[in-house]
């Protein structure tokens, strides 16, 4: 390679690697395999070998990588957090266990852990209470997420009484059990919102979230690896992982003494097969020499320690047909690509469709041609993924896959919102499977959770043309003789749903508006709407700037609900809801401290609570005569903090002298 060429590629890969960093770290969404990732920087590494003169200083092969996000504390990690080096194969290891011998001698042993595909965190202890939770970040500092950590069963808040020290930090693997993955994105394609690829960015999301009680609401889980003092406690770390766990630490019980290499590779060699049936994902198998003082004679590079290496699985991938690409369309018009392959045995499951995700994956990554030769994978993500095509294979005829401009179901020409993947069907008032999705979706178990209706009885009502909108259900009462007539349902049965349509004329406004099937707005963000803005007339009315001012609401969620209640059908729609006597209206809440403790006092909430949400603070306030103000200036009594505030808003109630107040003393103040 000439000079120029090198420097012309050191640059090109620099630029990719350090967009796929941050992919990684700041988005949570990578758009590369970890496998190919560490080839790519391999490759740059050989390169800046040879031709250092064009190394960029803070090349992605210098740093640990990683990003920290706006909305946390930064906190300074007291002991560094470290990555590992990488092997892929059993030479790489052969030559880390030669280095190793050639350093300490032959008279050692390792520890065999599993490597756990989610997120590292560190837990610092003060006398035996979870102080702080900490992200990795750029590898020296990182987020402060106590809040959210909090809320993983697993970690214990607070010690049993036991032998530990007053202070430590205790290190391990935040990660997403699979079966709560696949139940939580299923939800999350239910309520229109993008699904997470795998575990691992799910586990990762969450943990970023500003609401604690969504995040609650994700079951998160945590295997500690680590241990951190200022005086050493133990010789080996296996005695430290056997301490840790009497301390009430959730360790991985897979750990394994081993006295050589071969042993190493034995327990890789099983791993490899066995890991598919775990109930969480790994990676791969970290190796650490055991004993304290030849972990510290080894010492570390400027990246990671040289007593430790990973051992990196490749993800199990099989070249197979593709038949034909499909599309499908959801209650929100949303289309969706997928791959029809001709059947695979792949990581022991037969695998006959694959996610395109959208039209840019068929028409610009992988330029589909018909009946292609694809490599498909099945890494961290439960649905397999298609990773390249072997063009070698391709027919020199074979004619490219071209996206459908047309709905599949309906015939309606697609659209596309600048900026977004998906194309979308805007026929919502005549497309089928959109007409049928929504009904589905309303009379579900989170929604209006309906006795007596299920989906196939949807699809039926619809199909011999009873019900066309939501509101239809309500008088179908009045067409219960041309029900029994049909002869499809028994009259009991007409019956048992006829009573479970009436009855879910009680359920409370955030359940109907869950069930209204507005894009991104879930079953949380229906309730924060509903607490901030009580009425649907109220709802209706909000403006995006409106509506933004609510708590969790984003600019994305405004504009959708903005455009939804624009549309005249709808508006009709919520009408005849309302006058077939759905709730609309917020349940009053006993308000017990109703006062006038308050009046004159002005105040802003900020930050995150573990007991109140930022809009339950708000009433209390105003039912008590406070006032809530918008933005912090001289006028403000008070500031209401809870964790993870801002540090500029910090900042400003300082210089301003304004009193901070936590909600406790809130609380105190009315009571
Ligand atoms: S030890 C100094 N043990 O892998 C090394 N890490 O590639 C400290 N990981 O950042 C890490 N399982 O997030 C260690 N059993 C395990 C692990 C593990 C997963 C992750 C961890 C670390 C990354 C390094």
């Amino acid at each position: 390679m000439s000079p120029n060429e090198a420097k012309d590629k050191i640059q090109a890969l620099t630029a990719e690697l350090r967009q796929h960093t941050y992919n990684y770290y700041v988005l949570a969404m990578p758009t590369i395999s970890d496998y190919d990732f560490d080839k790519k920087l391999e490759q740059l590494s050989a390169l800046e070998k040879q031709f250092p003169e064009f190394a960029d200083p803070e090349s992605p092969t210098q740093v640990v990588g990683g990003d920290i996000t706006k909305e946390f504390v930064t906190v300074k990690h007291r002991w560094p957090m470290l990555s590992l080096g990488n092997t892929y194969n059993e030479q790489e290891l052969i030559d880390f266990d030669q280095r190793v011998r050639k350093a300490i001698g032959d008279n050692f042993e390792y520890v065999c852990e599993l490597k756990f595909d989610g997120l590292s965190m560190s837990l610092t202890y003060e006398n035996g209470k979870l102080a702080r939770a900490v992200t990795r970040g750029d590898g020296t500092q990182g987020d402060d997420v106590t809040v959210n950590v909090r809320t993983i069963h697993s970690i214990p808040k607070k010690l049993a009484a036991g032998n530990y020290p007053d202070l430590f930090e205790i290190r391990g693997e935040v990660f997403m059990h699979l079966k709560a993955f696949e139940r939580l994105n299923k939800e999350r394609i239910d309520n229109g919102e993008v699904p997470y690829a795998n575990p691992r960015n799910f586990a990762s999301g969450t943990i970023k979230l500003q609401d604690s009680a969504e995040v609650a609401r994700r079951p998160l889980d945590c295997f500690l690896y680590g241990l951190y003092t200022e005086k050493t406690l133990f010789k080996t770390h296996w005695e430290s992982l056997e301490a840790v766990k009497n301390w009430g630490f959730h360790v991985n019980d897979h750990s394994r003494l081993c006295s050589n290499i071969n042993s190493v590779l034995e327990f890789i060699d099983y791993w490899d097969k066995e890991r598919f049936d775990l109930s969480y994902d790994i990676d791969g198998i970290v190796i650490k020499v055991n004993n304290y003082s030849q972990q510290q004679e080894l010492g570390f590079t400027a990246k990671s320690p040289r007593w430790a290496i990973s051992y990196k699985f490749k993800a199990e991938r099989v070249e197979t047909e593709l038949l034909q690409v499909t599309y499908q369309v959801g209650r929100t018009g949303a289309v969706t690509p997928v791959a029809n392959l001709k059947p695979v045995l792949l990581a022991g499951t037969t695998v006959k469709r694959a996610t395109l995700h959208n039209a840019d994956e068929i028409t610009e990554r992988l330029k589909l041609h018909e009946h292609d030769t694809v490599f498909v994978e099945k890494g961290g993500e439960i649905i397999p993924k298609i990773i390249s095509v072997n063009l070698d294979k391709r027919k020199p005829d074979a004619k490219p896959i071209e996206y459908i401009t047309h709905c599949p179901a309906c015939g309606t020409p697609l659209l596309r919102t600048e900026g977004e993947a998906a194309w979308y069907c805007p026929n919502d008032e005549g497309c089928p499977p959109q007409i049928v999705g929504k009904m589905q979706h309303f009379i579900g178990r989170k929604a209006m959770n309906i006795d007596g209706l299920g989906d196939e009885t949807i699809e039926t009502l619809y199909r011999q043309e009873f019900i066309k909108h939501i509101s239809d259900l309500y008088i179908l009462h009045e067409r219960a003789d041309e029900l029994k007539k049909l002869g499809r349902f028994g009259e009991k049965s007409i019956n048992n749903m006829l009573d479970g349509i009436e009855k879910s004329k009680q359920m409370p406004f955030e359940k109907v508006l869950f069930g209204l099937g507005i894009r991104y707005v879930g079953e949380t963000v229906a309730k924060k709407l509903v607490a901030h803005f009580k009425t649907i007339d109220n709802l209706m009315a909000a403006t995006v700037e409106e509506l933004i001012a609510a708590e969790e609401i984003g600019g994305r969620i405004a504009q959708s609900i903005t455009e939804y209640f624009d549309d005249e059908n709808h508006k009709q729609e919520i009408e005849k809801l309302k006058a077939r006597g759905l709730q609309f209206v917020a349940e009053e809440k006993e308000v017990t401290f109703a006062s006038d403790k308050l009046s004159g006092q002005s105040f802003i909430i900020s930050g995150v609570f573990e007991k109140y949400s930022r809009d339950e603070l708000k009433d209390l306030i105003e039912q008590n005569g406070g006032k809530i103000l918008s933005s912090i200036s001289a006028k403000l009594n008070y500031l209401v903090a809870g964790d993870n505030m801002g540090p500029a808003k910090l900042e400003k109630a300082n210089k301003l002298n304004i009193p901070i107040i936590s909600d406790e003393e809130l609380l105190a103040m009315i009571s």
